[in-house]
């Protein structure tokens, strides 16, 4: 069965409460598309009304982050179960972001995305080597290994529900992105590991975006090739270029 295309929103640390609502009524138009699944992922004052503001459209809400534990003495984190409740369907799960200035390691986002799951959340889990990674030539084996540790304990059934980018940190905001290639061979790679891991019919039915400087013009490329499902877009969710993401030319 052919896997549904998804192209998500990462707004990061932008869009006040206001500016979000905006920015919605500006993209509506724009990100029409039966065959996609358009999400938007959004900080976390932002979600109730961005939840709010796309009632009756095709798009859907992510975070950008969530706790593992249930509830309790944590102050400033956000639970799963607060996130279901308020209207999200989606987290982003270990972003470079988060694992560089934030020191997430892999221990913690493997019980993050054991936590999404169990709450009815799908994890957008993140992956992606450094610059000095790739020149040294372990960009597939760091990837491996952030994939096995960050899935320990996740079932086959679980994994297939769930969406995988692949964001090589060097492409991040860089405007510098992975040829369409590049982004190829690793999310190829990452199917073959989950293959290894669990089985083929997992491996086809999970999904794998790219992310790194996708735009309006890069996108029909990028998402042409046979194993990138969609993309994870930083820079160019918050203005016009989304909608070309969503319907490249
Ligand atoms: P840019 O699209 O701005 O490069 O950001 C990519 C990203 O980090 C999405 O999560």
């Amino acid at each position: 069965m052919a896997r549904r295309r998804i192209v998500a929103g990462n707004w990061k640390m932008n869009m006040t409460p206001s500016e979000a609502v905006a920015l919605c009524a500006q993209l509506k138009d724009l990100v029409v598309n039966d065959e996609v699944d358009v999400v938007y992922c959004v900080p976390a004052i932002d979600i109730v009304p961005v939840v709010e503001a796309v009632k009756g459209t095709n798009v859907k809400v992510g975070a950008e982050n969530m706790y593992f534990e249930e509830k309790g003495a944590y102050t400033g984190e956000i639970s799963a179960a607060m996130l279901k409740d308020a209207g999200v369907e989606y987290v982003i799960i270990g972003h470079s972001e988060r694992r560089d200035y934030f020191k997430e390691d892999d221990a913690l986002l493997n019980k993050k995305v054991k936590k999404a799951l169990e709450a009815g959340l799908t994890p957008i889990l993140c992956c992606g080597e450094s610059l000095e990674q790739r020149e040294m030539g372990i960009t597939l084996d760091w990837i491996r290994m952030q994939i096995k540790c960050d899935l320990q304990g996740v079932t086959a059934e679980q994994v297939a529900s769930m969406v995988i980018a692949y964001e090589p940190i060097w492409a991040i905001g860089t405007g510098k992105t992975a040829t369409s290639d590049q982004a190829e061979e690793v999310c190829g790679a990452i199917r073959a590991c989950i293959a290894e891991i669990y089985d083929e019919a997992t491996a086809e039915a999970v999904r794998i975006q790219y992310g790194g400087s996708v735009n309006g013009g890069n996108a029909k490329e990028l998402f042409g090739k046979p194993d990138i499902d969609g993309g994870l877009v930083g820079g160019a969710s918050l203005k016009a270029d989304f909608g070309k993401i969503v319907n490249p030319e």
